[in-house]
């Protein structure tokens, strides 16, 4: 299949290139480096440095002609989108919108949308947090991202356009940026091989969902043939602590400097996993590599 990615220069979107060119797709990136790097970009993929925005894209769109889009191109930044709200719209909304219709518009048959199950809920009133949860973003960011999934649902009904939107908790893996406001694990993992002390935010005790990029990028697969217009959490289902992770990373890593506490960060929601029977059911899909695999493989590739 002819695949056009957006953020494929990214963490999560250079899983994705992967695992397209693995499975025998034709891949095609746009990504302006805006937090992406050239060096993430698998061998086999061609990169065109280009804004999702700029008028060069409309042309990529008409030449290649992709079957499918998976826009992962984004401001991914909770605290960036609470500083400049409007160019956090601009970017995610504006640009899923804008993506979104230029698939439309050349004939791609579908695009894979991600989404943030950490954010378009907002504080959860259950947990696991089901799909059916209300959607009531508590950042810029949750907003923007939401509102990309709803441009998704419009093109759908105006244009025929077919979707799967995922909707993933929080991220972890090779390539992650250490240096990044999110990204616990990568955060630690730097400090840790720097033989540096790391800040646990309060008691450490607060609980959200790690999910490896493997299977992250794996369920991206599986969105290319199932999940037709359907919204759909990926995660693992369960809540891990900072303190977990912090205990994980001193093994793998050998680091034996302690933690020490800092205050709670503020706003942050204590307790956050997402239910992902819906993913199971649509994509066949489940995660595969436990969090203390995941964990060896991030520091293996760090170090
Ligand atoms: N990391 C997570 O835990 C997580 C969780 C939920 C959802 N997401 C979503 O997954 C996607 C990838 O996130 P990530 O963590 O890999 O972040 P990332 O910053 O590594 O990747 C985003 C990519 O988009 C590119 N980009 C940004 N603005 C662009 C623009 N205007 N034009 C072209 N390219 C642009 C960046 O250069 C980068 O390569 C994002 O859509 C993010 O919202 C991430």
């Amino acid at each position: 299949m002819r695949i056009l990615l957006t953020g494929g220069a990214g963490f999560i979107g250079s899983h994705i290139a992967e695992a397209y060119l693995a499975a025998g797709h034709d891949v095609l990136i746009v990504d302006n480096l805006a937090t992406g790097r050239r060096s993430n970009v698998p061998a086999g993929a061609t990169l065109h440095e280009v804004d999702i925005h700029s008028r060069e894209v409309e042309r990529i769109f008409a030449d290649f002609r992709p079957e499918i889009v998976n826009h992962h191109a984004a401001q991914a930044s909770v605290k960036v989108s609470t500083g400049d709200p409007v160019h956090d719209l601009e970017v995610n909304g504006g640009g899923t919108a804008r993506i979104g219709l230029l698939a439309a518009q050349n004939g791609a048959r579908k695009v894979i949308y991600a989404s943030s199950g950490g954010t378009v809920y907002g504080e959860p009133t259950e947990l696991p947090v089901p799909e059916s949860h209300t959607l009531a973003p508590v950042s810029p960011y949750g907003l923007s991202k939401l509102i990309g999934e709803q441009y998704l649902q419009l093109w759908h009904r105006t244009h025929g356009l077919d979707y799967t939107v995922l909707r993933y908790s929080n991220a972890f893996g090779p390539r992650q940026d250490p240096h990044g406001e999110a990204g616990v694990v990568a955060i630690f993992t730097g400090l840790m091989l720097n033989k540096q002390q790391c800040t646990i935010d309060g008691d450490g005790e607060q609980k959200k969902d790690y999910c490896y990029v493997g299977d992250i990028a794996r369920a991206n697969v599986l969105a290319l043939e199932t999940g037709s217009g359907a919204a759909l959490n990926i995660g693992t289902g369960q809540g891990t602590t900072v303190n977990q992770i912090f205990a994980a990373l001193h093994e793998a890593t050998g680091n034996a400097i302690p933690a020490r506490n800092g205050p709670p960060r503020p706003g942050d929601v204590r307790n956050f996993w997402l239910d992902i029977r819906a993913a199971k059911d649509v994509l066949g899909w489940s995660p595969e590599v436990s969090f203390d695999e995941g964990i060896r493989r991030t520091v293996a590739s760090y170090a």
